[in-house]
């Protein structure tokens, strides 16, 4: 285990990520987290963050200087480099200018940190203050041009710290000098991999569930499906799995997650075909915002109903990932996330939390599913909101409409897939806005509704680009829907990025 302590850095993740990419488990810890519990957790390695403060700044976040004392490897990377200097008496100072961007790196000793380096390399800078004085017992082993001391090293001790950043693409050598770091300072053997991470989780959730019972909701999402699978494994008929089916799902899939779970896994799953109820509240309801709360308050009442008659339950699976951990600022994330699956449910519904995802990133989640067994529609499967289609026809729901959504999605959905698109395009899916125009077919005009494709490039869904299909694949697409689709006549694409739209219709 390598810990990386976090001092507010834009790029703490993306420094555990780099660590995992080496085959090497490790934690984010915020950097006020008790000694005695990174003592505890007994790493390899210990490497602190860049961060947005000042070593002399007011609130300038520090750490027990007994860290140093451990034993344990330490890499400092930016303010982490500022921090060791400070805290073992070496000398930091204001730069008149920041140094950012592409810097040339004199490499002073290409050994250790800095095996298989040449003298002459490339880094990421981004700082203003920078090291003036290495501590007693430090060697300069780096510099740039405006920064004298680009790099550290107390060998004996094995604490090293770099001013640039390692763990950004741009500086070309930084993986190497990872792998330097973890492989022949820390000692780490680079064997950890999904399988030992699902052995682990599994042995976790065991000791902490013991015999009791967990509740999983369950959306055939990526998330809650993995989780599911693995408590499944845990803790077995122990755990019921609720699918709250509201009826605003696509083609096949209320029947998918249900085959899935039951039949694959053979896990307890209690399938509530809610669309009924959930239409009746729906109807002739057109605004927007109104359709999401009345389908968000339906959801937990339904999810509510169906816990309490499964009697008394300890443990409530959710599928927290790591990102959310990070960010929420907390190693303990105790209360449910205002999630629109499970969120609020009611204050008497005490249940402690079961994440046996918090340590992992998206990607990582997808691997642990296919470790498991799930099928790729499942593990590849793109986002899907959870009001499900109702944000996707404009205008009153009723069924009508959404069978006619649904076998329009399916066609979008069915093309992008058999062109190979489906991993590359981050969402996409059909729209049904509530408008009708005139067409011709045979000899017939039609009156019928337009049907609108949605297909986007993004990496969160904070951002996107609307997705450059081939000409051929919409035309396809267009095709099929007209000639499969009897209510619908027409089809265009929808060609705005966000912002100024958003993916969604609603
Ligand atoms: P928008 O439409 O805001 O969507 O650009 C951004 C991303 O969020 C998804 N989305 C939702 N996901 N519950 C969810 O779980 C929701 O209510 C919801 N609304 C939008 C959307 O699919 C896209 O990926």
């Amino acid at each position: 285990l390598i810990l990386v302590l976090d001092f507010g850095g834009q790029y703490t993740q993306l420094i555990a990520r780099r660590i995992r990419d080496c085959n090497v488990y490790c934690e984010i810890e915020p950097f006020n987290a008790p000694i005695d519990k990174l003592k505890a957790k007994k790493p390899k390695g210990i490497i602190f963050s860049g961060g947005p403060s000042s070593v002399y700044g007011e609130k300038a976040p520090t750490i027990d200087p007994q860290i140093y004392q451990l034993g344990v490897p330490v890499l400092g990377i930016c303010y982490g480099m500022q921090l060791m200097t400070h805290q073992l008496q070496g000398k930091v100072v204001a730069a008149e200018d920041r140094e950012y961007g592409r810097t040339n790196l004199k490499v002073h000793q290409c050994d250790h940190l800095f095996k298989g380096l040449l003298a002459d390399e490339e880094c990421w800078m981004s700082h203003g203050d920078r090291v003036e004085a290495v501590p007693p017992g430090f060697e300069i082993t780096a510099s740039t041009d405006k920064a004298p001391i680009a790099a550290m090293a107390n060998k004996e001790q094995k604490l090293y710290a770099v001013q640039f950043h390692p763990e950004v693409v741009h500086t070309p050598k930084g993986t190497e000098i990872l792998k330097n770091f973890l492989f022949d300072i820390c000692g780490c053997s680079g064997t950890w991999n999904m399988g030992s991470f699902l052995e682990e989780a599994v042995r976790d959730v065991k000791n902490k569930v013991g015999n009791r019972k967990v509740l999983c909701a369950l959306s055939g999402g990526v998330d809650s499906s993995v989780a599911a699978v693995l408590v499944h494994r845990a803790v077995g008929d122990n755990l019921t799995c609720v699918f709250v089916d509201h009826g605003l799902l696509r083609k096949n899939e209320a029947q998918q997650v249900v085959q899935t779970f039951r039949d694959k896994f053979n896990i307890k799953l209690v399938h509530v075909d809610a669309s009924e109820r959930f239409l009746g509240k729906l109807k002739g309801v057109t605004d927007p915002e109104q359709k999401r709360k009345i389908i968000g308050t339906e959801f937990i009442r339904v999810f509510e109903e169906e816990a309490r008659k499964l009697g008394e339950i300890d443990f409530l699976v959710q599928g927290t990932l790591y990102p959310d951990v990070v960010e929420s600022g907390t190693a303990t994330a105790a209360v449910i996330k205002s999630h629109h699956n499970v969120g609020g449910l009611p204050e008497d519904m005490k249940f402690a939390l079961v994440e046996p995802l918090r340590w992992l990133f998206k990607d990582e989640v997808r691997r642990l599913g296919e470790e498991l067994g799930l099928p790729s529609e499942i593990v590849w499967r793109q986002p899907f909101p959870g009001p499900g289609l109702a944000v996707r026809i404009l205008g009153e729901i009723t069924k009508a409409k959404l069978d006619i959504l649904r076998e329009a999605d399916f066609v979008v959905t069915d093309e992008i897939k058999k062109a190979g698109l489906d991993k590359e395009i981050w969402q996409y899916f059909a729209v049904l806005p509530d408008m009708r125009s005139v067409g011709v077919m045979g000899d017939e005009r039609t009156y019928a509704y337009a049907a609108v494709v949605r297909a986007v490039y993004s990496h969160d869904g904070m951002t996107a680009d609307w997705a450059k299909i081939p000409y051929e694949v919409l035309g396809k697409i267009s095709t099929r829907i007209v000639n499969e689709v009897p209510e619908i006549n027409r089809v265009v694409y929808d060609i705005t990025s966000k912002p100024p739209g958003t993916i969604e219709w609603e």
